[in-house]
């Protein structure tokens, strides 16, 4: 398989992108610093903006959900939005409140299931966390990322000759009991401290006492990596959904100046089904289109306008087709590693595709030069769903969902193909810059 070094090149900052940023708040200071380095100007929610046309910006709402903004030259009543969506989130453990579990000279920490991961991939592997930490300072409280880069703790495996049917029956891990991860073993005949408060107090640089909260994911250390001869395949965690983030920020960052205004918004929350204040069930995409609006438009009573002229993509990884489990899929529509983007399709509404999108979408693949794929789920397999139907039924925005195939969604280390990378990102380009839609 032939890629060129600019296809290689995507896939590796892709990587980069993907490995600066463990937990959803890392991915929107990753987001926002490439916004901030190209011009973007901050907008804060609880401060008036003043909007012009033509002007570059970003809102962060909860620390974890981001929307970037690139206003139009003309009003949106008259020309709509263009949206990008993605989720900044991926299916993890998450450190309890109270984590430490001090027994049989072990210390351990008790950690929660955030959405739905694979939990046998969490087993032996070199595992940290990363997340904010929220402590008491003279000035009041603070909030900041941290990250532990190195390995700290691990789930090893039962070994076989104590669980003799693991390769029958697949590894099932008890929630409550058999999740909590080994940090360190703890002195005979010495009291237990907390170890893990320490740890955070160290790396926050305040005392123990001034811990006032902590939102900690588990997250994998090894870095991503291409792989297979021709290195056409890249294997790292959370590639659902940061591609698709890294596809729409790139498609943004390249875009020029439009009589359109074009928004990339990108939500926490996906994986546990997006209601909250900063998910996409909650108000933070229609409050900020609609004070963009306001502030380039000098007509009141148009908003509904520019929502009915708008389009959504709903970006978020499909189910590439795994030859070893070839009885897992649609055989009509099956989608596969880097054969370009998938359209995704539910008459249901679990994808928030419908005719006309679908005919949209293949019309800028095609503008695009960038072939696409059709992905039904089998009839009788439950389908997942993405943040596209609810925006849409919220907004009232005609929206398509797509995204790149990839194998063994939520698991620990996922994979993914080169070549879909850089076409999804061409796709969202094309979106966001061609004058008319067809
Ligand atoms: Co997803």
């Amino acid at each position: 398989m032939i890629i060129t070094p600019e296809q290689h090149d995507h896939a590796k900052k892709l990587i980069d992108f993907i490995d600066q940023s463990p937990s959803p708040w890392h991915a929107v200071r990753s987001i926002a610093t490439r916004l901030e380095k190209a011009g973007y100007q901050e907008l804060e929610e609880s401060l008036p903006w003043h909007i012009v046309p033509g002007g570059n910006y970003f809102v962060i709402r909860g620390h974890s959900s981001l929307i970037a903004i690139k206003a139009g030259t003309e009003a949106p009543e008259d020309t709509g939005f263009r949206i990008i969506g993605a989720h900044t989130d991926s299916p993890t453990l998450r450190v309890k409140p109270k984590a430490a579990i001090c027994s049989d000279q072990m210390l351990r920490l008790g950690v929660d299931i955030y959405g739905g991961p694979i939990l046998a991939t969490f087993t032996d592997r070199d595992l940290s966390f990363a997340g904010q930490i929220s402590v008491r300072t003279a000035h009041g409280i603070k909030t900041s990322l941290v990250c532990f880069e190195r390995p700290l703790v691990r789930l090893p495996n039962l070994a076989i000759h104590l669980n003799r049917k693991v390769n029958e029956d697949g590894l099932k891990l008890q929630r409550q009991s058999e999740l909590p991860l080994i940090l360190q073993s703890l002195e005979k005949n010495l009291p237990s401290s907390d170890q893990f408060l320490e740890l955070l107090s160290q790396k926050a640089n305040r005392s123990k006492e001034d811990i006032l909260s902590f939102e900690l994911n588990v997250y994998d250390t090894q870095k991503g990596s291409l792989w297979g001869p021709s290195e056409e395949f890249l294997a790292d965690s959370q590639i659902d959904n940061l591609a698709s983030c890294f596809s729409g920020m790139n498609a943004m960052l390249s875009s020029i100046e439009s009589a359109h205004t074009s928004l990339c918004a990108f939500f926490d929350h996906e994986e546990i089904g997006s209601e909250s204040y900063k998910g996409a069930d909650g108000s933070f995409l229609s409050d900020t289109l609609e004070r963009i609006h306001l502030g380039l438009t000098t007509k009141s009573d148009v908003h509904k306008i520019a929502l009915a002229k708008s389009f959504l993509i709903s970006a978020d990884a499909a189910h590439a087709y795994h030859p070893n489990f070839s009885g897992s899929y649609d055989p009509q529509h099956s989608v596969r590693i880097n054969e370009g983007p998938a359209l995704k399709i539910n008459p249901n509404q679990r994808y928030a595709t419908d005719g006309q999108s679908e005919a949209r979408f293949k019309e800028i693949c095609r503008e695009a030069q960038v072939p696409c794929q059709t992905y039904v789920h089998r009839s009788d397999l439950s389908c997942g769903s993405t943040i596209g139907p609810m925006t849409s039924a919220r907004l009232g925005i005609s929206t398509v969902d797509c995204g790149a195939p990839m194998w063994a969604m939520h698991s620990l280390r996922e994979s993914a193909g080169v070549l879909d990378q850089l076409w999804l990102t061409q796709t969202m380009s094309t979106f966001l810059g061609m004058t008319k839609l067809p």
